[in-house]
């Protein structure tokens, strides 16, 4: 459905008005355009604090970029900022900076105490005002979790509710800022997550906290196709979300089956055949679909690389007066389906190694929705079942979740209109998302070089001002 609203504050007239009387000017997102797309452009500065582990990494992945690179200099607080490497120029922070950034990127994974946190007012305070329209922040710190002592943890922490500050007062430029929180010696797994968050990949993707952790295998990154080889399951591929991820991985260079209910058959026809992926009619709830599923994967592909668990229904109505199938149909579909389906496919050693399995949540799944006591509790259980997973599976397969907020498609559609448009403007991008947003999250999930990203739940809601 068009955001009318949206188009009339991008004219002239329209901008000016919108911001005379203080509503909001939600500006146009930067989307992918090529798969061949440079992942960073424009002119990038990096920092650390003192003691920072990745800055090195960063400097790396940004100094083979498209990107001009610059590294902060003249504080004693981001002194290790050179380590970024010899791709880097210094660039004196001061309040004179001319230059536009398309990306501020700091390393905090060395701050030990609160004091430390000094180093973050150091590197943003000169530079925050001088990002460009859609650019991107992104700060590398150490998982809380591993840290020994109180006062680190207590740093560490406190990036979080820093990142999602920095988001909130740099998304009306359509811009912004997430956190990867790594684990001891994990620095190598970072650049699939690097890569994701500073492009146009993630225009949607804001205030997240993603933890990323050690895995095995470090493989070189294909930036172009880099699922090629891979065969992928895609449920509720006819339309909507599903089909967007379909065509992503699609062109990513998976194989995909897509598969969906009976009546959505000529639909879901149509999206495979452009991707020439193969079509599997199965309700998901049906008690042969695990088994129709595996036998279709083995049979077709001998297993399977990628599973994403998409297909998802509403049933709304306050609990009293919702009838019990309303609520029977609701948990099968977007809870219990997937676990049977995993479960399958795990027992009979269908998903290859390196595998991933991503489920699909939502914004009402982490902040509950009156009206939506069923589905909030199934998209809730998906977080729970996801995490609990995430310690369980081995052969380097990972699985995570997505929670999309509110994303432009036949669900929201759907909605009535006052909803609509809360739930739109509702975000620091102050407009909604589009289905391709949710997939390219699910790419970067899906790429082997992203196997020390494990048991997170990723928001792509534009920073949702519900739910954390
Ligand atoms: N659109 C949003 O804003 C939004 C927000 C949060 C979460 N989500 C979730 O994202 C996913 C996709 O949402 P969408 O907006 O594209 O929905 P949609 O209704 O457009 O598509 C859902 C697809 O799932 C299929 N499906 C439903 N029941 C099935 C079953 N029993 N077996 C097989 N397939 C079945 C449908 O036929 C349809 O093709 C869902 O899990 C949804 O809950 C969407």
């Amino acid at each position: 459905m068009s955001d009318i609203y949206f188009k009339l504050v991008n004219t002239p007239v329209g901008k000016t008005a919108a911001q005379s009387l203080g509503l909001p000017s939600p500006v146009p997102l930067n989307r992918l355009k090529r798969a061949d797309q440079a992942f960073i452009e424009g002119k990038v500065l990096v920092g650390a604090g003192i003691g920072g582990r990745a800055i090195a990494t960063i400097g790396g992945v940004l100094g083979a970029s498209a990107a001009t690179l610059y590294h902060a200099s003249g504080k004693a607080s981001l002194e290790d900022s050179s380590k970024a490497g010899n791709k880097a120029q210094a660039l004196e922070l001061g309040s004179d900076i001319e230059t536009k950034f398309s990306a501020l990127v700091f390393d905090a994974s060395g701050l030990k105490g609160p004091e430390d946190l000094r180093a973050l007012y150091d590197f943003f305070h000169p530079t925050i005002k001088k990002l460009g329209a859609n650019a991107r922040v992104v700060i590398v710190g150490q998982d809380p979790a591993t840290c020994r002592k109180a006062p680190q943890a207590a740093a560490q922490q406190a990036l979080e509710g820093f990142t999602r500050s920095i988001g909130k007062e740099i998304g009306k430029k359509g811009a912004t800022a997430n956190l990867l929180w790594m684990a001891p010696n994990a620095e190598k797994q970072l650049e699939s997550s690097l890569r994701f968050f500073l492009s146009a990949r993630s225009a949607y993707v804001s205030g997240q906290v993603v933890r990323v952790g050690k895995s095995a295998s470090t493989p070189t990154i294909n930036p172009v196709a880099p699922l090629t080889g891979k065969v992928a399951l895609v449920t509720g591929a006819s339309r909507g979300i599903g089909a967007s991820i379909a065509e992503t991985l699609a062109r990513d260079g998976a194989t995909v089956v897509g598969l969906d209910i009976e009546p959505a058959m000529a639909d879901l026809e149509n999206v495979m055949r452009a991707i020439k992926g193969k079509a599997l009619s199965c309700d998901i709830t049906a008690q042969d679909a695990p088994v129709k599923i595996a036998d279709f994967v083995e049979n077709h592909f001998g297993g399977v690389d990628l599973v994403i668990h998409n297909a998802g229904i509403t049933r709304d109505k306050t609990l009293g007066n919702m009838p019990e199938h309303f609520w029977d149909i609701t948990i099968a579909v977007n809870l219990t389906a997937e676990e049977h389906i995993n479960d399958e496919l795990m027992s009979r050693e269908l998903l290859r190694e390196d595998g991933r399995i991503v489920c699909i949540s939502s914004i009402s799944g982490i902040a509950g929705n009156f009206g939506q006591s069923n589905y909030s509790a199934a998209k809730s259980g998906v977080i729970g079942y996801v995490e609990a997973m995430a310690k369980q599976v081995k052969n380097g397969i990972t699985i995570n979740a997505v929670a999309p907020g509110f994303i432009e498609t036949q669900m929201t559609a759907a909605m009535p209109l006052t909803l609509r448009e809360v739930g739109r403007r509702m975000n620091s991008l102050s407009q909604g998302g589009q289905p391709v947003d949710v997939a390219e999250t699910i790419a970067w999930y899906c790429s082997p070089a992203s196997g020390g990203v494990n048991g997170n739940v990723v928001r792509v809601c534009g920073q949702s001002l519900i739910g954390r």
